[in-house]
């Protein structure tokens, strides 16, 4: 059996002022109406066998969720369910509760494909062929990864060393390194070696696998998760389809992502290499791309008046923005808070948001 878990209770906050915790960034539409939150339910539902997906989210964003979905108006087998948390701790604490609520409801060996609710993947099919190697893998055991062929030194994202094939003619690849984030000097080594993938995000594991994963290498966090799921269990049993994560005992899980916690660790990580078109909505650099630009590079969201500008995405939601004499920004204006940045900063972003938690 195959579940799919989407994760989708992060802030996003390298898209301030327009992804916030009021409106998080798998709630942002993209120019065609549906929302990443949508197109990763649909792309979750497509997937064949597919009965149930698991969608582990903030409390406050239960309800929307669910609209969303319903919003698809997709005729699907895949029943929604909710793991609702009550505040974000992170990937780590949110892959933990649902692997334990997986492996209660359906046996320890019941797969997750965990999947990010940022992304946009193109060339559904070639996805799922990924998905059905990633399955065939970790029903034997191992933590799969999915590998996007790298296109620059992004600091953003894990880097994956391909090691072996697991077996001859199989394009499943041991991972010899993993690396969450490394520096911009690290990652440009990393692409000259010619060895390194980006990790995409997602991952397939069995539920009892994962478990034992974080017992070892995550110990005092696998105790928190477990005590907390004990403490969840005994609070409320499931209802419609909707999990209520203890507050309490949640408070004293770790804040720590899958990345650090388990892949950077483990020996038991695998790769399988993704020929489907893969962009994490990340950054307003990722957003910009989306936007076809005019003859000077720039790419415009809303109205706006350019004079000898070039390169530069302006993204306004109901003013119009004047541009005059400038190169390589992102600009977005939303009715309260605007964001002028240099198009190379565009990951520091997120210090904005720290700086304004530090104010708040
Ligand atoms: N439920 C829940 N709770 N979801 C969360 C939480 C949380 O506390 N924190 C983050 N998420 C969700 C986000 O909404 C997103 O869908 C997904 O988990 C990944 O979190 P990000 O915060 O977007 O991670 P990242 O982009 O910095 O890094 C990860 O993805 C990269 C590719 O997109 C890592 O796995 C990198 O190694 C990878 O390259
Ligand atoms: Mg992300």
């Amino acid at each position: 059996m195959l579940i799919p878990v989407i994760l989708s209770g992060g802030a996003g906050t390298r898209l301030w002022p327009v992804s916030r915790e009021a409106h998080p960034k798998p709630f942002m539409k993209l120019a065609d109406g549906q929302s990443l939150l949508q197109k990763t339910f649909l792309r979750a539902a497509g997937l064949p066998g597919v009965r149930e997906i698991l969608t582990i989210t903030n409390r406050e964003y239960y309800f929307k969720s669910k609209d969303e979905y319903e919003a698809t108006e997709v005729q699907t087998a895949a029943r929604p369910t909710f793991l609702l948390e009550p505040v974000g701790r992170n990937t780590a604490p949110a892959i933990a509760l649902g692997a334990m609520k997986i492996a209660a409801e359906h046996g320890p060996d019941a797969l997750m494909l965990v999947l990010s609710a940022d992304h946009l993947i193109d060339n559904l099919d070639s996805f799922s062929s990924a998905v059905d190697a990633a399955c065939l893998s970790a029903k034997g055991g191992t933590l799969a990864t999915f590998g996007i062929v790298p296109t620059g030194p992004e600091t953003g994202f894990g880097y994956i060393e391909c090691g072996d094939e697991v077996e001859p003619s199989s394009p499943v690849r041991r991972v010899s390194r993993f690396v969450e984030k490394p520096t911009q000097d690290v990652a440009r080594e990393y692409l000259a070696t010619g060895r390194y993938l980006w990790n995409s995000g997602m991952f397939c594991f069995k539920a009892g696998v994962i478990l034992q994963e974080l017992a070892v290498h995550a110990p005092l966090l696998h105790q928190a998760a477990l005590a907390c799921w004990e403490a969840t269990q005994e609070r409320s049993g499931p209802k419609d389809g909707m999990t209520d994560i203890d507050s309490a005992t949640f408070a004293h899980v770790p804040d720590i992502s899958i990345d650090y916690a388990i892949m950077e660790r483990s020996d038991n990580v695998v790769v399988v290499p993704g020929d489907f078109s893969w962009s994490d909505i990340g950054s307003w650099g990722a957003v910009s791309d989306l936007v076809r630009p005019d003859e000077a590079g720039n790419r415009v969201v809303g109205e706006a008046i350019l004079v000898d500008t070039e390169n530069t995405y302006i993204q306004s939601e109901n003013r119009l923005v004047a541009a005059v004499g400038l190169e390589h920004l992102i600009i977005v204006d939303t009715p309260d808070a605007l964001l002028v940045a240099n198009r190379d900063r565009v990951q520091d972003v997120k210090k904005v948001v720290e700086q304004l938690k530090l104010q708040a």
